[in-house]
Formats: C-alpha cells, structure tokens, sequence
C-alpha cells in the first residue's frame, strides 16, 4: 500500500518524506488555508515547494465546480510540475472534466467520494485515483471501511485501473484495515503514519537490550 500524507505543512511533508516511506502528498484548499497559503500564485508556488521535497504524486485541487473552469484550473496546475494530480470533486461537471484529463494523459484525484456509485462512475471517467472520506464517513455513523471493501470488490470485477485512495484516514488502525481491505493507498496526517511504529513492548524490549549492553559494557 503506498503511504500519501495529507497536508500542506511543509515541515511535516519533509519529515515523513525523511522517514523513507512517503509515497506522495494530498491537499485540499481546507488544508492549504490552515498553513495560512492564500492567493492564486502563492498557492501555486507552495504546490512547487511541496514537489520539490517528494518524488510522488502531489494532490493539487481545483476550486471551479464548472467544466471549462475546472480545465483551465487544471491544466495549469498540471504544468506545474511532473508530478502534480489534478483533485477534481465529485460532481456531474468533475466527471466530465475527470474523462477530459483522462484523455490528455493528465491524472485525477477524485475527492469527496462517499458511495459506490461515485466510486464506479469516476473509474468509468478514467480517474487515477479516487478518493473515498473514511473519516468522514465513520463520523455520522457509516462505515467508511465497509464502502472502501466495497469499491475493492466492483474495480476488481472490471479490472478498472483506478487506485483506491483510502483519504480522510484518522488514527493508525484505519490505516491497517485499509491495507487488510486492499486499498491502494491511504492519506493520513503525519501522526497517524508515526503512531505505527509505536508499540510498548517495543520501548519496554529496547531498554532492556540497552541495560544489559551498558551493565557488561562499563
Ligand atoms: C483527502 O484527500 C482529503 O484531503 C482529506 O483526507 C480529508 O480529510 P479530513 O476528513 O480529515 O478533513
């Protein structure tokens, strides 16, 4: 399963880049405003900046909800750099906007999925990814896992190339069913992805080994 961190915080992006195991990043305007990034070109720029520190895919969001709109949003964003993906939302005009992209070779994220039906329609559209809101899901009482386990099961049926983009992943444990359900990637915050590798025998166990190396090592 590829690991994106979802944010625009430039320090957090370069220490799970540091990590070794970033595959890619994801925003979205929320994300952007909260690291204070406003104003069209500025906005660009800090798109720049994030690709600068990945080599992996980059989530780059469009703010047009019509098609010529999300054209000319996206094909400038997607000049940026090699890397970037255009994130188009789930609407009628997104998707024709998805099948327009698909047919220039330049890749989509579909972002705010929340049914199956949504899932079909933007892979029948040619989406790179999609991205189906766990989070968001298991918020007002549905089960985000039971669509992602769902999406599995119709893009295998059809072989479709569009890759499951667990998003809005909360704590560690979304992301391990994620990857027990086979999604293709998740996108998690920063803390999520560190709190993996956390285990108290683990600490309990490093101590110990410390211990007895100090005691015969004096
Ligand atoms: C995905 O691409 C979205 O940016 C993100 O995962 C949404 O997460 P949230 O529900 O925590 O805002």
């Amino acid at each position: 399963m590829k690991f994106f961190i979802d944010t625009a915080n430039l320090d957090e992006i370069r220490e799970a880049n540091d990590l070794g195991i970033l595959d890619g990043v994801t925003t979205n305007p929320s994300l952007m405003a909260k690291e204070g990034i406003t104003g069209a070109q500025n906005i660009l720029n800090h798109y720049v900046e994030i690709c600068k520190i990945v080599d992996g895919p980059v989530s780059a969001e469009v703010i047009s909800t019509d098609f010529d709109g999300m054209i000319k949003e996206g094909e400038e964003l997607a000049k940026l750099h090699a890397n970037i993906v255009v994130k188009i939302p789930m609407i009628p005009e997104g998707i024709k906007a998805i099948k327009y992209f698909a047919s220039k070779g330049i890749k989509t994220n579909c972002t705010l999925v929340f049914s199956a039906g949504q899932a079909l329609l933007a892979a029948k559209a040619g989406a790179t990814y999609i991205s189906p809101f766990l989070g968001r899901l298991d918020d007002i009482s549905y089960d985000g896992l039971e669509l992602i386990a769902q999406i599995r099961t119709i893009y295998d049926n059809y072989l479709f190339d569009t890759e499951i983009l667990a998003a809005s992943v909360r704590h560690p444990m979304h992301i391990i069913h994620c990857a027990e359900i086979g999604a293709d990637v998740m996108t998690g915050p920063l803390k999520a992805i560190k709190a993996l590798a956390n285990h108290p025998l683990t600490d309990k166990g490093l101590e110990q080994f410390l211990a007895d190396y100090a005691k015969g090592n004096q």
